[in-house]
């Protein structure tokens, strides 16, 4: 996976300062005055074109310390001294990650806001009229991103509220030992602590906290799937006295008793959630052999493995570039074995810590009804998803594995080690032929199995699947047995340039991440279609946030947006989001969209039996050398 455009991104925004007219506020908690930005920079894209205050650097929680490393934060950083600036202007740098960066007082968040209620402490500040709130969560494989290259210059041009948070990534956000000390998840327990956040401030920036919807893009949206199966996303009380308990003697105790008792219990985090790209559901997203990766990382961060109180030392003194290369080093290995690489930098099932954030499995929690089933869901994956996944199979395991050219790989062992990479257990083999009849039957019926080139429209779509369609789908579909509100979209706008490129090999298709460019302020010129096409899905992310519904009754939306039905058992509605917009019925039928893309093949009927049988024999016969 290369971020050539997200690099050039970063570099944009670090060179050119994103500075606006200073604006100061009062914030109860932080220091008397909090200094943002208004207006210049801060101007929304699309009409009204109207200025709008932005605070880029909050500190949500305090910066872990030695103790707290591996564990979840402790939001004891504010109050803030009384005579100081608050300077909340300055661009916030990312969490550690990387073999650079190894910043771990990185918890923070952005807050961006079209309306100014008035200064706290002014009795004549009001707070009603209050906007919808939207929480992005940035993607990144859970080992990259950072709040600033989400600038929402192209959403404030409606009337909602924008936060963007950062949580801890790779290691520290998800290195588990299974133990109280490192339990895993601290990642996750950050995007819980930054929602608190948000109950607490948010009406200070005219926010309302009973309309936060949760956002986010592929390790994003698995995190937004996660936060759905947290019970502290719907049991904010029972977390509050689970805190104050194990704060007893801490003199924070004290402090967070003040400020959790402004805000009233038992309200819930968040009540919407849109998913782009990326689900709970999907393989990588939980690292189920958590201790033993994490233990495997401690070795080569060279770290004794006993005794535990001296491996716990060790892990949590140790410098943060040596513990992110030593992650970076076992999932370079992993992969290179035909690993997934996400082990140590994922969430986990928790068996330790004094605080649970996922307890069981996804899939389980989904359809026993255990997570938050009163969220509406809007979710969707991009037609070329498979395209990254594909990407990188062959930058790090074909190509350093020297199988490229391996036409006996390609013919009888890629859709295997798909299959193992992903976790996913195959025993018998059928479920690998299974797959090849379904996405590789034309490379079998033309006997050109074994020829990479021909394959790949199908491995695209086998990778695209199982990697990241298939996750959202059956979360949508799981989602209705509990809340009619779950709709499904499928972006299909093939732009002129991707923010991920691909190898060239690989045919162009809409990658993992380029709908962001239509979200997002991003430098990256747009023609009248693609504006056209932004300001129409800025409408229906802006419109869900505010009602729950992407096309609500009696609300006008622009021209040609469809309205957009819930999916039902019955007729499997979905959105197709292109140049023009259509409602189609079951998203299954994209699971072959490469395929069937690449145009209909003729063969004949009898040379396709014959290849199919000369294929499966020869298949037999590898199969049993390969176990000889
Ligand atoms: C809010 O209060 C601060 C501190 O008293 C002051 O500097 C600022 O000008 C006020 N802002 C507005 C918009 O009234
Ligand atoms: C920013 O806008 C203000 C008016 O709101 C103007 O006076 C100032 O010159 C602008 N600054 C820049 C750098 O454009
Ligand atoms: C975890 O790793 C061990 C040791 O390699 C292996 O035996 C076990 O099957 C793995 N468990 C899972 C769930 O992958
Ligand atoms: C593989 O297929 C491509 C495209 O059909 C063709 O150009 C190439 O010659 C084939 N390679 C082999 C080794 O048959
Ligand atoms: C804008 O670019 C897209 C490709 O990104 C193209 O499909 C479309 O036709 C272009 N529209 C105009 C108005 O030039």
């Amino acid at each position: 996976m290369k971020f050539v455009v997200l690099c050039v991104l970063l570099a944009t925004y670090l060179a050119v300062p994103c500075y606006s007219e200073p604006f100061f506020m009062e914030l109860p908690g932080y220091a008397k005055t909090v200094m943002g930005g208004f207006g210049n920079l801060s101007t929304s894209w699309y009409e009204p074109r109207r200025p709008f205050y932005s605070f880029r650097y909050f500190h949500y929680a305090a910066k872990p310390t030695y103790e707290t490393r591996f564990l979840p934060p402790v939001p004891s950083n504010y109050p803030y001294p009384d005579d100081e600036i608050y300077n909340s202007i300055d661009l916030p740098p990312g969490c550690a990650q990387g073999d650079r960066n190894g910043l771990e007082d990185c918890l923070i968040l952005s807050v961006y806001t079209p309306k100014f209620p008035g200064n706290a402490s002014d009795p004549s500040t009001t707070f009603d009229d209050l906007l919808p709130v939207m929480v992005w969560i940035h993607g990144g494989s859970f080992i990259f991103g950072q709040s600033i290259l989400y600038e929402p210059n192209t959403f404030m041009a409606h009337d909602v509220v924008m936060v963007v948070i950062q949580y801890r990534l790779g290691p520290l956000g998800f290195l588990s030992l299974g133990t109280d000390e490192i339990p895993g998840n601290a990642g996750m327990a950050d995007q819980i602590e930054a929602l608190r956040w948000v109950q607490k401030f948010i009406k200070y920036f005219g926010g309302d906290k009973d309309k936060v919807t949760i956002v986010g893009e592929s390790a994003g949206a698995a995190s937004v799937g996660f936060l759905l199966l947290a019970p502290q996303s719907r049991e904010e009380s029972k977390v509050y006295n689970t805190f104050i308990h194990t704060h007893k003697k801490d003199k924070i105790r004290k402090l967070a008793n003040n400020l959790f008792l402004t805000s009233p219990f038992g309200l819930d985090l968040f009540r919407y959630a849109i998913a782009e790209s990326g689900s709970m559901l999907a393989d990588w997203a939980v690292d189920r052999n958590s201790t033993k990766h994490g233990y495997v990382i401690a070795e080569l961060a060279g770290c004794p493995l006993e005794p535990y109180e001296e491996l716990l030392h060790c892990l949590r003194s140790i410098d943060v570039i040596t513990l992110q290369n030593a992650q970076s080093a076992f999932s370079a290995n992993d992969v290179l074995n035909g690993g997934l690489g996400f082990g140590g930098q994922s969430p986990v099932i928790q068996t330790a810590g004094k605080i649970k954030y996922l307890t069981e499995e996804p899939r389980h929690l989904i359809e026993s009804g255990q997570y938050k089933t009163d969220a509406h869901l809007l979710f969707g994956a991009n037609e070329g998803e498979g395209i990254m996944a594909l990407d990188m199979t062959l930058d790090l395991y074909i190509r350093p594995n020297g199988l490229e050219n391996d036409e006996v790989f390609w013919k009888y062992d890629s859709v295997r080690t798909i299959l193992a990479a992903l976790g996913i257990r195959d025993d018998t083999g059928a479920l690998g032929d299974a797959l090849t009849t379904k996405y590789l039957g034309y490379a079998v019926d033309s006997c050109q199995m074994g020829n990479f080139t021909v394959m790949i429209p199908g491995l695209i779509d086998i990778a695209g699947t199982l990697f990241l369609k298939a996750g959202g789908w059956q979360t949508v579909l799981l989602h209705t047995k509990f809340n009619p509100h779950a709709y499904w979209y499928s972006f299909d706008f093939l732009g002129k340039v991707s923010l991920i490129s691909a190898d060239e090999i690989l045919p162009r298709g809409v990658m993992h991440a380029d709908e962001i460019m239509y979200l997002f302020t991003m430098p990256i010129p747009h023609n009248e279609t693609e504006i056209e096409l932004s300001r129409k899905m800025l409408e229906i992310w802006t419109t869900f946030a505010t009602y729950g519904e992407p096309t609500p009754e009696g609300v006008a939306m622009r021209e040609g947006i469809p309205k957009w039905p819930p999916y039902t058992h019955e007729k499997k509605e979905f959105m197709a989001i292109n140049k023009y917009w259509s409602v189609k019925n079951d998203y299954t039928l994209y699971y072959t969209v490469t395929v069937d893309k690449a145009g209909p093949r003729s063969v004949s009927r009898q040379s396709a039996e014959a290849c199919a049988n000369a294929y499966w024999t020869s298949k037999k016969k590898h199969e049993r050398r390969r176990a000889a």
